[in-house]
């Protein structure tokens, strides 16, 4: 089923205790209140899913996730952390693909696919990104861009495969730069790849993926980027560091 999604991404911010400290915050402050979404998540430090995934249990609409993962099922890659890992500290999600990894660790669309069947067969999901970058965009070049980031990422995937995967699209010139996408530019694009998974996958499979935005999401546009028809909510960096700020964010559906 196509759920609403609110995940934090923290990257590489806050020491332990402050994460602990935000973290249980958000748990507080989204308990119990009944919001318009199915699941919030926090991906933070592999350090800290453990602590968080504990803080977490009972908590039937906030989940743990991580930021990466090496392809591998196990074995001599020092300084690595496996899927399986992951998923035996009690986290359910992994970002994949975001951009930072792309550019700064040279992460291919190639590297990407196998990173994905590593994290679904750990029995975790995957937040996949994709999105142009500035340059792209400005040559025109966004669509198909986005079409060979699906293509070459997430669609030798079968069915059953396919539908646990959350994609969020983040334009790499809205990321960190106070420059957020209009709702209308990220809408067009997020009804772009529903209409690439629907031709992959079927119109039914299409309609139950959900597609979050990210880039520059703050309190103040949240509301009007997820009112739109295919945005299902967002993936957020800087504004998930402040529990207020992110659980505004959960708010705005
Ligand atoms: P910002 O919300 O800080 O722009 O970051 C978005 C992002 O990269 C989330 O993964």
């Amino acid at each position: 089923m196509r759920q609403k999604i609110v995940a934090g991404n923290w990257k590489m911010n806050l020491e332990y205790n402050e994460g602990l400290y935000i973290f249980s915050e958000v748990i507080n402050m989204v308990n119990d209140e009944v919001f318009g979404i199915q699941t919030a998540i926090v991906c933070c430090p592999y350090t800290y899913l453990h602590s968080l995934a504990q803080l977490a249990k009972g908590h039937s609409k906030i989940s743990v996730g991580a930021q990466n993962c090496h392809q591998a099922e196990a074995g001599a890659f020092t300084g690595e952390i496996s899927a399986k890992m992951i998923r035996s500290v009690g986290a359910e999600y992994v970002i994949l693909g975001h951009s930072e990894r792309r550019q700064y660790f040279n992460e291919s669309n190639e590297l990407l696919s196998k990173k994905t069947d590593i994290v679904l067969g750990n029995s975790l999901k995957p937040v996949f990104c994709i999105g142009e970058t500035l340059e792209e965009r400005e040559g025109n070049r966004h669509f198909e861009v986005i079409k060979t980031q699906l293509n070459e990422g997430l669609f030798h995937l079968e069915n059953s495969h396919f539908t646990q995967v959350i994609i969020a699209y983040e334009p790499v010139w809205a990321i960190g730069t106070g420059k957020t996408a209009s709702a209308a530019q990220a809408q067009e694009i997020h009804a772009f790849i529903r209409q690439e998974i629907a031709s992959k996958y079927g119109r039914e499979i299409a309609d139950a993926t959900s597609i979050l935005y990210g880039g520059s999401c703050n309190p103040k546009n949240a509301a009007e980027l997820f009112s739109q028809a295919d945005i299902d909510g967002g993936l957020i960096g800087g504004a998930s560091l402040k529990s207020r700020d992110f659980v505004d964010i959960i708010k705005a559906f």
